[in-house]
């Protein structure tokens, strides 16, 4: 495991482009694995200005994001794919065709997982999988319980997540109750990893996620197993590693 700890916000974001565009300029056809949330989006602003001056391309590339909310469309401000427009799609050269994020909209939630995999198997493995950690330790919306799941699935996200991810709606009943993600199977089998980790109130459960048991109660900890697993961490996020 590679564990960085930036003291800056700005270091870490240039660290995680840094690691993006150097796999696309390596690799202009990477499968890339991709997150939302309040975490990625310095990242993303830095993968923006990285292309804007011509060093990263994505024309080649092809990306899978993690999760979806059930019952937001795409033209929602909080859906993933909205997201992903505004902060990545939308400004650099990726054509819509090669990005992927599960339809939170689909009449058959469970078709559309089978839907999500296939498109999953047949783009082969994902080089580079990069993922926030939820408070109680969730990757992607893989929620603590005593049993993960290996593909995409629905699942109804805890209390504590849709708390969470209602600061980003007008009030706590907005915030879908379901959503779609993928399964730490496909998150596990990616080439390689990076966990991206901001905030104070992270610094406990990033602690417990790469030091305590492996355990499905908090499924980041199985990141644990992953043998090429990089950790960016702001100083508040990583001071129980110092
Ligand atoms: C987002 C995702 C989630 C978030 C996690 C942290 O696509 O899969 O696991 O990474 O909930 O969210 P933030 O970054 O908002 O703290």
């Amino acid at each position: 495991m590679n564990l960085q700890i930036f003291d800056s916000p700005d270091q870490l974001h240039e660290a995680g482009a840094g690691i993006i565009g150097g796999l696309l300029q390596t690799k202009p056809s990477a499968v890339l694995g991709l997150a939302t949330g309040g975490t990625p989006v310095g990242i993303y602003e830095e993968l923006v200005k990285a292309h804007k001056r011509g060093l990263v391309r994505f024309k080649e590339a092809t990306t899978f994001n993690l999760d979806e909310y059930v019952g937001l469309p795409g033209t929602h401000p909080q859906s993933y794919r909205y997201y992903m427009n505004e902060h990545l799609f939308s400004q650099v050269d990726l054509a819509p065709e090669r990005t992927h994020i599960p339809d939170g909209m689909s009449p058959d939630p469970q078709e559309e997982c089978r839907r999500y995999d296939a498109l999953l198997q047949r783009a082969g493995q994902i080089d580079l999988q990069l993922l926030g950690i939820g408070h109680n330790g969730h990757i992607g919306f893989n929620e603590p319980d005593h049993a993960l799941i290996s593909g995409t699935h629905v699942v109804a996200l805890r209390e504590e997540t849709r708390l969470a991810n209602a600061r980003f709606f007008d009030r706590l009943e907005a915030v879908p109750t379901h959503a779609l993600t993928m399964g730490v199977a496909t998150i596990l089998k990616a080439r390689t990893i990076v966990l991206v980790v901001k905030g104070e109130d992270k610094a406990d459960i990033v602690h417990r996620a790469l030091t305590g048991p492996i355990t499905t109660d908090c499924p980041a900890s199985l990141l644990q197993t992953h043998p090429n697993l990089t950790v960016l961490m702001d100083a508040e996020a990583g001071r129980r590693f110092r």
